[in-house]
């Protein structure tokens, strides 16, 4: 239930940094007038348009002054906050002091473990994360979650998200990906939430494909190449069509690729640092992967999250690029994450046949397996973000070489702690893909 938001003080007793701050804002007060038990006044909320009624203590608040309010503690629902964005932006809103509701699938064995530091237990009062289970792919789920919360943003971080497994799994990923943001759109509609609920879409950059342009913008015409690209460029026109067709607040997010230590094991960052770390650590011999030409602008998570929010709270909804500005290869990443290791991987042969050998130790580090080409590939992405920029202010903070470094310690870390398990005599689970 919504608290009545209570008058704090006049405009000019408040410092304007406070005024501007996430959890209070100035109201015009249009009407004045005295209840049985209290005083209230009519305010008018600019930041959404929308009149609020407030109970007001001193009744000497005039019509047409300013009051600061405290508001009610927005409330965020994400889809997909067992995955990596999901997991960082969970903790971003929560340090934002939203109060955070995210939806996770069942699934027969523990699957939060990117959350579980954010865990609350449901028997804690006023508890700001609470988590419902449900699925993009269930209609009347998403209904009677969205019902339930009354959201003040939603942001659809859910997705089979794994390129090379949408050819293997396409009608699905259509379901989950493309049909998923409808289903919360109409969920939007249906419960007449339009002028209250902002929703934020996780499009990709994987919808440039076959690039037509070098930078990508938002003016860059599309061309996906994977049954997960052809899925999100439906999410991303059912969001701009819903915004206009029916006035939400509904934007697009279109995200190059972001990178973290919780990033999914078989994207080729983190398959390169938790391979590595392993090589080195004795675990492992020799890291197997595609194509080592593709071209990728690689950023961090958690500078990409902070823009999702960012565009939410804009007074207009709009589309927007984000993006490093910035190109690696593959085979540069493994180089890299190879340095930080005190690897020197130098190449040799070419196609099927390439190797990466450490000159240190003359091993055979890293080989090519034809598994891990695509049937239609993304040979190269590049991001032109100077919108982003421009309109939110968003600059990436962290620069690849951290990025790199953050994961190969973190990656590190976790080799070490199997290495140790090993040599006293249990059993450690090998993981592939
Ligand atoms: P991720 O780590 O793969 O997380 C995906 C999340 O979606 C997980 O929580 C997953 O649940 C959930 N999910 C999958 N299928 C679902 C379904 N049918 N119903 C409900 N939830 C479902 O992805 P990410 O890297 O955090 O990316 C977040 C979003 O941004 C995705 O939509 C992705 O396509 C998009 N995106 C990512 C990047 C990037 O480089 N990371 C770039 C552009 C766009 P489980 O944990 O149970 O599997
Ligand atoms: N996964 C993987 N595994 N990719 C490999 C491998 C390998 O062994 N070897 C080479 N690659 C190449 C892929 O062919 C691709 O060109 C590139 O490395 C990056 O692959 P991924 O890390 O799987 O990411 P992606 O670019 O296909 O998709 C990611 O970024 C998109 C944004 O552009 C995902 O996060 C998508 O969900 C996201 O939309």
């Amino acid at each position: 239930m919504h608290r009545t938001p209570k008058p704090r003080a006049r405009q000019s007793e408040i410092p304007q940094n406070e005024l501007l701050g996430e959890r209070s804002e100035a109201l015009d007060v249009g009407a004045v007038g005295a209840g049985r038990h209290n005083s209230f006044a009519i305010g008018v909320d600019r930041g959404r348009g929308r009149a609020r009624v407030l109970t007001i203590e001193r009744a000497s608040i005039g019509r047409g002054e300013q009051v600061a309010v405290d508001l009610p503690l927005k409330k965020a629902l994400l889809t997909g906050i067992t995955g990596q964005d999901g997991a960082y932006l969970a903790e971003f809103l929560l340090a934002k002091g939203y109060e955070v509701h995210g939806i996770k699938r069942r699934s027969s064995s523990f699957n939060t473990d990117r959350i579980d530091h954010l865990y609350e237990d449901p028997h804690t009062q006023g508890r700001r994360l609470v988590l419902h289970y449900g699925d993009l792919t269930d209609a009347a789920n998403l209904i009677r979650v969205i019902q339930t919360v009354r959201p003040d943003e939603i942001y659809n971080l859910g997705a089979q998200s794994h390129v090379a497994v949408s050819f293997e799994t396409a009608e699905y990923t259509a379901n989950a990906d493309a049909l998923g943001a409808l289903r919360l759109l109409e969920a939007i509609r249906i419960i007449g939430l339009q002028s209250r609920t902002r929703f934020y879409q996780a499009s990709t950059s994987e919808m440039f494909g076959k690039v037509q342009e070098a930078p990508q913008s938002e003016t860059t015409p599309f061309y996906p190449r994977s049954p997960y690209g052809v899925a999100k460029l439906y999410a991303h026109w059912i969001t701009v069509n819903y915004r206009e067709a029916y006035g939400l607040f509904a934007c697009s997010g279109i995200l190059f690729n972001h990178e973290s230590p919780i990033r999914g094991e078989t994207f080729v960052s983190r398959k390169i640092t938790r391979g590595l770390a392993r090589i080195h650590a004795g675990l492992e011999q020799c890291l197997y992967l595609g194509n080592l030409d593709a071209l990728r602008d690689w950023g961090h998570a958690r500078d990409y999250v902070r823009a999702q929010w960012l565009m939410l709270q804009q007074p207009e909804p709009q589309d927007f690029v984000i993006a490093t500005g910035e190109q690696h290869s593959v085979r540069e990443f493994v180089e890299r994450a190879g340095e930080h290791l005190g690897m020197n991987i130098v190449w040799s042969g070419s196609g099927i046949d390439e190797i990466g050998i450490d000159t240190r130790s003359q091993k055979v580090l890293v080989r090519v397996d034809p598994r891990y080409f695509r049937p239609t590939e993304v040979d190269t992405l590049l991001g032109d973000a100077s919108k982003a920029h421009r309109v939110l202010g968003w600059k990436p903070e962290l620069t690849f070489a951290q990025l790199v470094a953050e994961m190969v310690n973190e990656d590190m870390d976790h080799a070490e702690r199997d290495a140790i398990i090993r040599r006293h005599g249990y059993r450690v689970p090998t993981r592939h893909e």
